[in-house]
C-alpha cells in the first residue's frame, strides 16, 4: 500500500494544491487501540478531528507525525485513512435541552431528541451593549431549571438586532452583535472547550454548607458549596450508594451526575430512581434539576478520559447562570486507570504504579474547577466536586488516592469493616475529616444553634475516645474499664446506631435541625454527658 507524500502539496511547477488537496495528505499511518499516529501537516495541540465519521482529540505533536486519541472503538479504521481536521479543540455545545439529559464522555446525546425546539425570552435589545457572561436570553428549560443563554466570554458588542420572543432550535441566530472584529451572531447554544475552566470575574470564599441530610456528613464533616470532597473506599463499601444519596438528597440547584467506568446498570437505576422521585425544594421530578454523563465500563477508555472534563464544564455552565451545581464523579480511579491506559499506547514513562507523571497535576487541575464564584454577569454560583476513589484492595496509600488527598478539602473515607457489618453509610470517623469547619462554623452557629460546633466536637471527641477504650478493653477485657469509660462506650454506641449510621432506604435524609435535636439527646442520654455539656454551653 502506498501513502501520499507528506511533500505531496506542491506540484512539479511548484504551486501549491487546492486545499482539497492538502487535506487528502493528512491520512493514519499507525493504529494502537484508541491511539492513531497520523502523518501530515497542519494539526494543533488538543484539536478535535475526525476519522471516518469517528472523533478525536490530538494529544502529541512530533516532528513527522501527530498522535490522535479516538473517542470509539477504532475497529475497521485502516491504515491511509484520512484524517479531517476541524480547527477547534475538543469541544462540547453549551445549549438548553441538557438537563434530564443523558450523554456520553463527550456529550454526545444518548437519549434526546436533538431537533428540539424551545420557547425563549429575548431580553436583549438593539443599541444595548453586551459583554461576556452577560445573559441574553432565558429558556424555561424544565420545571425547576432556567437556562439563561450567555455572551461567551471575551466577546462584547452593541446588539445591532434582537430577535422577538418565540420558538427557536439551540444553534438559530437570535441576536447579532457589532463587535471590533465584525459582528457576531449569538444563538442559545455556545461552543466551550472542556479542557479550559471557564472564565469568574472573581473566586469568593465558600462559607455556606452543602446540605445533603446525610447525618454523618452534614453534621461531622459538612462540605461547603464550592467544595471538593473525595469519597475513598475499597470494593462494595458503599461509594455509588452515597454518590446517589447526595444527587437525591443535597441542596444544589443542579446535579451533574459522571459515571465513569463503573457499571452501566448504576446509571440505569439513576435513570429511573431519579424519574419517580421528587426534589424536596421544588418538589419537581428529580430528574429536571440532573444530567448524567455516562462511560461505562464497557465504552472506550478515551471518552472516559474526557468525561470528566466534559461533565465540569457543564457545571461551569450552569454555575456562570447563578446556580449551586454539584459534581458527582464515580469513580475518578476509572478515570485514572484510563489515563494510563492511553499513556502506555504512548509508550510515555510510566511513574508510580504505571500511571503517567502527569496523574496529580491533572488531578489537580480537575479539583481546581471547583468553587463559589462571582460569575462574569455579577451573578454568583458555585461548583461543588465530590469523586469517588476505588483504591485497590482498599489501600489508601496508591497514588490515586493519596494525590486526590491532596487536592480536597474533605476525605469521607469507606471503612470495609463497617460496610461488612452493615454499618452505612460505612464511613470511618476516625479517619475522616472537613477542612471547611473553620469558613461555615459561623453558618450553624447563626442559622442553626449556637452550640452546634460544640456538640459535634463532643460527638467526635466520643467517638475517638471509644476507640481508645476498645484496644484497652481488647488487652484488658471491659471490667476493668471505670463507670466512667463504660459510660463512654455506651454513648458512642447510641452514636453510631442512631446517628451515624443511617440507612440509604428506610432513612434517607434528615433535615439539620433534626440533626441537632438529635445528638444533643444522645449526649443528654447520661447525667455525666449532660454535665459537661452544660459546662461546655456555658464557656
Ligand atoms: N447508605 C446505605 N444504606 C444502605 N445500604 C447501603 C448504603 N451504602 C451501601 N449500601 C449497601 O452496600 C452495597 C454496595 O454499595 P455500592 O454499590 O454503593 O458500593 P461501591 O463502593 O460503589 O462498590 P463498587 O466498588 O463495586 O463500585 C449496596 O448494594 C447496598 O446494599
Ligand atoms: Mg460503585
Amino acid at each position: 500500500m502506498s501513502f501520499p507524500a507528506v511533500t505531496a502539496n506542491k506540484t512539479e511547477n511548484g504551486l501549491v494544491l487546492a486545499e482539497t488537496d492538502l487535506e487528502m495528505i493528512r491520512y493514519i499511518h499507525g493504529i494502537n487501540g484508541p491511539v492513531l499516529t497520523v502523518h501530515g501537516e497542519g494539526f494543533a495541540m488538543a484539536e478535535m478531528v475526525t476519522v471516518n465519521g469517528l472523533p478525536g482529540e490530538v494529544i502529541a505533536l512530533k516532528p513527522d507525525a501527530a498522535t490522535v486519541q479516538i473517542y470509539e472503538s477504532t475497529a475497521g479504521l485502516k491504515r491511509g485513512m484520512t484524517v479531517e481536521k476541524t480547527n477547534h479543540p475538543m469541544s462540547i455545545t453549551l445549549r438548553p435541552g441538557i438537563i434530564g439529559g443523558i450523554f456520553d464522555g463527550i456529550m454526545r446525546p444518548l437519549n434526546e431528541n436533538i431537533a428540539r425546539r424551545f420557547s425563549a425570552q429575548i431580553t436583549a435589545e438593539p443599541g444595548q451593549t453586551l459583554n461576556g457572561g452577560d445573559i441574553f436570553a432565558s429558556v424555561e428549560e424544565t420545571e425547576s431549571i432556567t437556562y439563561k443563554a450567555m455572551v461567551p466570554p471575551g466577546v462584547s458588542g452593541v446588539v445591532s438586532y434582537a430577535a422577538p420572543h418565540g420558538e427557536y432550535s439551540s444553534s438559530e441566530k437570535i441576536i447579532l452583535l457589532e463587535t471590533q472584529n465584525g459582528t457576531h451572531e449569538l444563538s442559545l447554544s455556545q461552543k466551550w472547550p472542556i479542557r479550559i475552566p471557564r472564565p469568574v470575574k472573581r473566586k469568593l470564599s465558600a462559607e455556606i454548607p452543602l446540605i445533603t441530610g446525610q447525618r454523618v456528613i452534614d453534621s461531622l464533616f459538612p462540605i461547603v458549596k464550592g467544595g471538593t470532597c473525595a469519597i475513598p473506599g475499597g470494593f462494595g463499601t458503599g461509594k455509588t450508594m452515597t454518590q446517589h444519596q447526595l444527587a437525591k438528597f443535597c441542596d444544589a440547584d443542579i446535579i451533574i451526575y459522571i459515571g465513569c467506568g463503573e457499571r452501566g446498570n448504576e446509571m440505569t437505576e439513576v435513570l429511573e430512581d431519579f424519574a419517580k422521585l421528587k426534589d424536596p425544594r421544588t418538589n419537581a421530578s428529580l430528574l429536571s434539576r440532573t444530567v448524567l454523563i455516562a462511560n461505562t465500563s464497557d465504552m472506550p477508555v478515551a471518552a472516559r478520559e474526557a468525561s470528566i472534563y466534559t461533565g465540569i464544564t457543564l457545571a461551569e455552565c450552569y454555575r456562570d447562570m447563578g446556580c449551586d451545581v454539584a459534581v458527582m464523579a464515580d469513580s475518578t480511579s476509572r478515570w485514572a486507570e484510563a489515563l494510563r491506559e492511553l499513556s502506555s499506547r504512548l509508550a510515555e514513562i510510566p511513574a508510580e504504579e504505571g500511571y503517567p507523571a502527569y496523574l496529580a497535576t491533572r488531578l489537580a487541575a480537575f479539583y481546581s474547577r471547583a468553587g463559589y464564584a462571582e460569575n462574569l454577569n455579577g451573578t454568583n454560583g458555585s461548583v461543588t466536586i465530590i469523586g469517588a476513589v476505588s483504591p485497590q484492595g482498599a489501600d489508601f496509600s496508591e497514588p490515586v488516592t493519596l494525590h486526590t488527598k491532596r487536592f480536597t478539602r474533605c476525605f469521607w473515607a469507606l471503612d470495609r469493616r463497617l460496610a461488612y457489618a452493615r454499618h452505612f453509610p460505612a464511613i470511618n470517623p476516625l479517619q475522616s475529616y472537613s477542612g471547611y469547619l473553620p469558613e461555615i462554623d459561623e453558618w450553624y452557629v447563626k442559622n442553626i444553634h449556637p452550640d452546634f460546633p460544640i456538640y459535634r466536637e463532643k460527638i467526635l471527641k466520643t467517638l475517638f475516645e471509644e476507640s481508645t477504650l476498645l484496644e484497652t478493653a481488647k488487652l484488658v477485657g471491659t471490667d476493668s474499664l471505670t463507670q466512667k469509660e463504660k459510660q463512654v462506650l455506651s454513648v458512642a454506641k447510641k452514636i453510631r446506631e442512631n446517628f451515624t449510621a443511617q440507612n440509604a432506604h428506610t432513612d434517607p435524609f434528615t433535615p439539620l435541625q433534626k440533626q441537632f435535636e438529635l445528638m444533643k439527646n444522645i449526649l443528654r442520654a447520661t447525667s455525666e454527658n449532660h454535665r459537661s455539656v452544660r459546662i461546655l454551653n456555658t464557656r
